[in-house]
């Protein structure tokens, strides 16, 4: 039988299957169910910063805080009901419930808010951080290295603070992916969840006016984390975790075989229930024993461009030969 098991940020995980942030982690319950369907580890629902700042000041809910409107929107109709109080009984329920590792998970947009809260997230029995940064780059007046400070002192004020390891997840909106990682890396990032999936809009054409985009990923979705994962597995010393667009086992198994150290599952288990983790963990050690990996250790990093004699093929952009016919 394949050995499953694997380290992520120094953790010890019976799979590399890790349930996402999301609402399917909110509850004790949730996180039960995930551990009962054989995930390797969980990342608790998010913690806004929003509502570290509604508590600390009261009711009113400054407008100027909320870089977010999904956050403002999330405190305002939940009040402090998930607040950082519920939040610290969560992870310690969850701890106590699951035998996995519990990462819990904040959203942040600005550096040093979490100073006292840290060190309570440890306490109350997280085994790791993971940092959801996202600054929205729409203001043609903020430059590069303004918003990407936000990011890395970020992630050095909590880094610094925590007892347990920190992970960052960002989105793949970066002049330089490459180098936010390694940045990310130096100033304390243990691991990079490649990538955050935003939440999108459409536009309604009868209705003229905007719209929820597609809530949940596609399988090609997974080429985005799998070219990035690729390039930096073998460059950038932290570990990494794929996010976005992994349905199956075969998008599972190909970004650890471009270097990633876990993979998380959201849009499948919301489409196809949390009995998707079993299926999919057994259809991973089915195809590893197919292509006769013993170990996941084995597998990893084996397709990434660091070890390949051809890495330029792993940055090509464009199309050229592939388009001849289809013009
Ligand atoms: C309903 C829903 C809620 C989510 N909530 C969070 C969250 O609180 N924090 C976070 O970091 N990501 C959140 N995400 C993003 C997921 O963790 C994940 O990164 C994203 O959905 C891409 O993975 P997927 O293709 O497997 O869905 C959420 C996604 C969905 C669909």
């Amino acid at each position: 039988m394949a050995d499953l098991s694997t380290t992520y940020m120094g953790l010890a995980l019976r799979n590399p299957l890790i349930v996402a942030s999301s609402s399917l982690t909110k509850t004790v319950e949730g996180v039960r169910r995930c551990a009962d369907a054989g995930a390797g580890a969980v990342v608790l629902k998010s913690l806004f910063e929003e509502q570290i700042l509604a508590d600390l000041h009261g009711d009113e809910i400054d407008a100027k805080f909320a870089w977010h409107p999904e956050a403002l929107d999330y405190v305002q109709r939940m009040g402090l009901e998930f607040g950082p109080q519920s939040y610290l009984k969560l992870i310690g329920e969850a701890k106590r419930a699951v035998s996995i590792p519990v990462i819990a998970s904040l959203h942040c947009v600005s550096p040093g808010l979490w100073t006292n809260y840290v060190r309570k997230i440890a306490d109350a029995g997280a085994d790791a951080i993971e940092l959801n940064i996202s600054v929205m780059l729409s203001d043609p007046r903020r430059d590069t290295g303004h918003v990407e400070k936000i990011y890395t002192d970020t992630v050095e004020s909590v880094a610094k603070l925590a007892p347990i390891p920190v992970a960052v997840k960002i989105g793949p909106y970066f002049t330089s992916v490459a180098r936010m990682a390694s940045d990310l890396w130096m100033r304390g990032a243990r691991g990079l969840v490649l990538f955050n999936r935003f939440y999108q809009f459409d536009i309604d054409i009868d209705k003229m006016a905007l719209s929820p985009g597609h809530r949940l990923s596609s399988p090609q979705e997974i080429a985005l984390p799998l070219r990035w994962i690729s390039l930096l597995s073998g460059k950038v010393k932290c570990d990494f975790s794929a996010s976005t667009g992994v349905h199956d086992a075969a998008g599972a198994a190909k970004l650890i075989l471009v270097g990633a150290t876990t993979v998380q599952l959201c849009s499948t288990l919301y489409e196809n229930g949390i009995a998707r983790i079993t299926a999919i963990r057994d259809d991973l050690e089915r195809l590893m024993e197919k292509h006769s990996f013993a170990s996941i250790d084995q597998m990893r990093g084996k397709l990434s461009q660091s070890r390949s004699e051809r890495p330029e093929l792993y940055e090509r952009l464009q199309y050229i030969k592939a388009l001849v016919g289809m013009d």
